[in-house]
Parts: C-alpha cells; sequence; structure tokens
C-alpha cells in the first residue's frame, strides 16, 4: 500500500518552496544587477591561485581590454618556500612563451626569473613562496580583444605546467 503525504504538509512544503523560488529568483536578479554593472567594465581582476604542486588552479582568466587596470592576483596556497617552489605570473603572446621561459632561466633568481627590458613581457608579478601573494597590473589599453595571450609561471620549468589562456575581450 503507498502511503499518502498529509495533504496540509504538502501544501506548507509547496509554500516554503514557492517562498525559496522567490528568494532565488530575487537574487538571480541583483546578481544580474551586477553583471550588468561589470559588464560595462568587463572583468578587471581575476584571483589566481598557485600550489605545491606547480598547479594554477585556473586553465583561462578572462579579462576586458576596457579596464582602466586590469589585475591578476597570484595566491601561493602553498608551503614551500620561493626557492624552491617559487611563482609568479607574466603574461605575454602565446607565441612568446617560450622564449621568455627560456630567458627567464638565464635571468636567474637575482631577476626573479623574469628578463629585464624584454618587451615580449606584457606584464609580470612578483615571485612568492607558500602563503605569500604578488599581483601584476597592466592598463587594459595594452591589450587587445580576441588577441592569443597566456599567463603562466617563469620559475625555471614551471611554464610547461603553470599556465593558461588569457581571454580579453572588448
Ligand atoms: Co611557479
Amino acid at each position: 500500500m503507498l502511503s499518502l503525504p498529509n495533504p496540509k504538509i504538502l501544501s506548507l512544503r509547496h509554500q516554503e518552496l514557492s517562498m525559496k523560488s522567490a528568494s532565488t529568483v530575487l537574487l538571480g536578479l541583483a546578481l544580474l544587477g551586477t553583471a550588468g554593472l561589470a559588464h560595462a567594465a568587463g572583468n578587471c581582476t581575476v584571483t589566481l591561485k598557485g600550489d605545491d604542486a606547480m598547479k594554477f588552479d585556473l586553465k583561462t582568466a578572462t579579462v576586458s581590454a576596457a579596464c582602466p587596470t586590469v589585475t591578476i592576483e597570484l595566491v601561493h596556497a602553498g608551503k614551500l618556500p620561493v626557492t624552491v617552489m617559487g611563482h609568479n605570473v607574466v603574461i605575454s603572446k602565446t607565441s612568446d612563451m617560450a622564449g621568455i621561459a627560456s630567458a627567464a632561466v638565464k635571468a636567474g633568481a637575482a631577476n626573479q626569473y623574469v628578463p629585464k627590458g624584454d618587451a615580449r613581457v606584457i606584464a609580470h608579478s612578483g615571485l612568492v613562496g607558500g602563503g605569500e601573494k604578488t599581483k601584476l597590473t597592466v592598463p587594459g589599453k595594452k591589450l587587445t580583444a580576441g588577441g592569443d595571450y597566456t599567463f603562466f609561471c617563469s620559475f625555471p620549468g614551471h611554464s610547461t605546467m603553470m599556465k593558461g589562456k588569457l581571454v580579453v575581450t572588448p
């Protein structure tokens, strides 16, 4: 035998559900509102995490060329020291990444593994160890919407794993 639920309970549940849906709709509208505002300038700030396993948590980061300043904040969520598991974030054209990574090894620790005065480097952050954070900033106008860009860590050997696509929207 099927036991039918008490209709009173059913109707209460239904009421509860309707209230939940209503607040979901309101929340959705509030989010839409925020997204609407953000859309005017596009996304200007990205938070990226690096860890002790030589990985970034993002494969893609999206920013807008319309941003006065684009910021990529890098959080090293690991524990290893900068000398062993240093992370930074560098942005360049995808075709320039390998060349910059080689030049970074030559630049060495003294230059935080970023080749000095290298025009291929569009922007870079500092180099940090576990528990630290750093960031890079770049004027949005230095990026071209639809361009082929990559963000990566230039610590020796890291760019093969620690890289992702930087998508630039108008
Ligand atoms: Co790294």
